[in-house]
């Protein structure tokens, strides 16, 4: 048992199969849907680049979203981890079994309350694969209650000095290192056995994890996500990524949990009627393939100016949706600026935008045109909002204070939205 909470483990095994039940949908703007992967695509090739996918996802009802939305997909924890995890913590015996979880008789913690993110009932198993993220850093409070189930002393010695204040620097190393994970930690601390209880009082929710839609709402019955795989270390993926990835390798006909998130601004109205520059460096493109797919379904009758500065590393290796986008060319695009950064010289988007800047200025300055910014917020959008504000000096003739309020207002008004994460 734990601080707060007790579970019964039954004598009889768990079959109920809405494991889903207790996951939690932040900014949830639909109920969880169940796809089938129909197709998934492999976007880069070659060395010195990411991962891509392109995934198509089925979608069994119409659902009204627009490009730019996102969604949330539930992903499960790593199944070698969880059964290492359980193993470890000699569970494997029960964790298929039904259990029940309730509030410990007794307990001396203040108004204790069942974690909304584990189910009252389930199996230990579906609370280590669905529910809880068994990678998230020990918080120093949970180390500490570790203490009375660790048998070896140097082990709880070792635990006293990374809880305590003199030892924050060894703390934090430790768990930016292999402490990381609770698998990891409990590697270390070979002499701590703690009950399934303690852990689950001290887990956080598994967090479903959001991507952009990269196809259009016009197309029924699927849409389309744009990733990269995430790289945590040699063997070790991402969660989320790391899962899609073994789905699509495995060919597995598992189904794909997602809802729509709660949209933002950084989305198109189908009925706009103002210039767009569109500026998107390696996944930040996904949002604005939605976007132009739209656009060339929509038919609208008159199209305004529609630039695309698209940043990548080598033009035949992650350039993602090249042939896409040439057909966009030929369709929708009024101009398309290729940014490769590393072939002969280093083209990065705001160079281009540079290079460009009479045209820019006059489309944002005198045909109001809405500026859309999906990359990384730290380098790639603080560069590019620099890039604009100089232009806004130059072509604008504005001053530099005159710039900055300019360039504020674009914000304010929702003429310059930016998406990053
Ligand atoms: C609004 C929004 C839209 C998004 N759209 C997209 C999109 O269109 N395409 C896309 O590819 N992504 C998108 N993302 C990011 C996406 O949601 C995920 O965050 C991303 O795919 C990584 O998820 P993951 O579960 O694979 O990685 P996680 O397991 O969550 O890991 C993420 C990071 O945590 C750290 N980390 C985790 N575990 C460890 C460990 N053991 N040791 C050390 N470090 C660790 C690493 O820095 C790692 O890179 C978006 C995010 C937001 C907020
Ligand atoms: N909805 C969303 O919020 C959403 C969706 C998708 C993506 N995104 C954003 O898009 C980003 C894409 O990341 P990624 O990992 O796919 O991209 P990436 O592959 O790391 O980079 C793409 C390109 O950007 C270049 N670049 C690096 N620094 C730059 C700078 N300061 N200015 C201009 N270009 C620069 C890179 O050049 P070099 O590597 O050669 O330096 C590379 O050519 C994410 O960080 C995320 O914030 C957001």
């Amino acid at each position: 048992m734990g601080e707060y909470l007790k579970l019964n483990i039954l004598d009889k095994k768990y079959n109920d199969k809405n494991i889903f039940e207790s996951r939690l949908l932040p900014f949830a703007n639909s109920e969880l849907k169940f796809s089938n992967l129909i197709k998934a695509e492999l976007l880069t090739h070659g060395e010195d680049v990411k991962t891509v996918y392109d995934l198509t996802l089925s979608l069994n009802e119409k659902f009204d979203y627009l490009p730019g939305d996102t969604i949330g997909i539930l992903a499960q924890n790593n199944l070698d981890e969880v059964n290492n995890l359980l193993d470890r913590l000699n569970l494997t015996g029960v964790a298929d079994n039904e259990y029940c979880l309730s509030i410990l008789e007794g307990t001396i913690k203040k108004n204790p309350t069942l974690p909304k993110h584990v189910p009252k009932n389930g199996s230990i198993r579906n609370i280590f694969v669905n529910n809880i993220d068994i990678r998230t850093p020990p918080k120093k409070l949970f180390l500490k209650n570790l203490l009375i189930h660790t048998s070896d002393s140097k082990d709880s010695d070792f635990l006293k000095h990374i809880t305590s204040t003199l030892g924050t620097q060894d703390y934090m190393k430790f768990i930016n290192n292999e402490g990381r994970t609770l698998l990891g930690l409990l590697n270390i601390l070979s002499s701590c056995l703690p009950p399934v209880e303690i852990i689950i009082e001290n887990s956080v929710n598994l967090q479903p994890r959001p991507y952009s839609i990269s196809s259009s709402p016009l197309l029924n019955n699927k849409l389309n996500i744009t990733f990269f795989v995430t790289e945590i270390s040699k063997n070790v993926k991402g969660v989320c990524t790391g899962w899609l990835e073994n789905i699509i390798k495995d060919k597995s006909d598992v189904k794909i949990p997602f809802y729509f998130r709660k949209p933002n601004n950084f989305r198109l109205a189908l009925d706009f009627h103002v210039p767009l520059i569109l500026i998107g460096t390696g996944t930040g493109i996904a949002p604005f393939i939605g976007f132009l797919k739209s656009l060339e379904l929509g038919k609208p009758q008159h199209l305004e100016d529609i630039w695309l500065f698209h940043g990548f590393r080598y033009t035949d290796r992650d350039a993602l949706y090249k042939n896409e986008i040439s057909d966009y060319c030929k369709s929708v695009l009024t101009k398309y600026f290729a940014c490769c950064s590393r072939e002969d010289n280093k083209v990065y988007v705001q160079h281009k935008i540079k290079e460009n800047g009479k045209g820019f200025i006059d489309l944002v300055m005198v045909k109001g045109a809405s500026i859309f910014i999906c990359g990384n917020l730290k380098t790639v959008v603080k560069d590019v909002k620099s890039t604009i504000l100089k232009l806004l000096g130059t072509y604008g003739k504005l001053n530099e204070q005159d710039a900055k309020n300019y360039l504020a207002q674009l914000e304010t008004n929702k003429k310059l939205l930016v998406d990053s994460w």
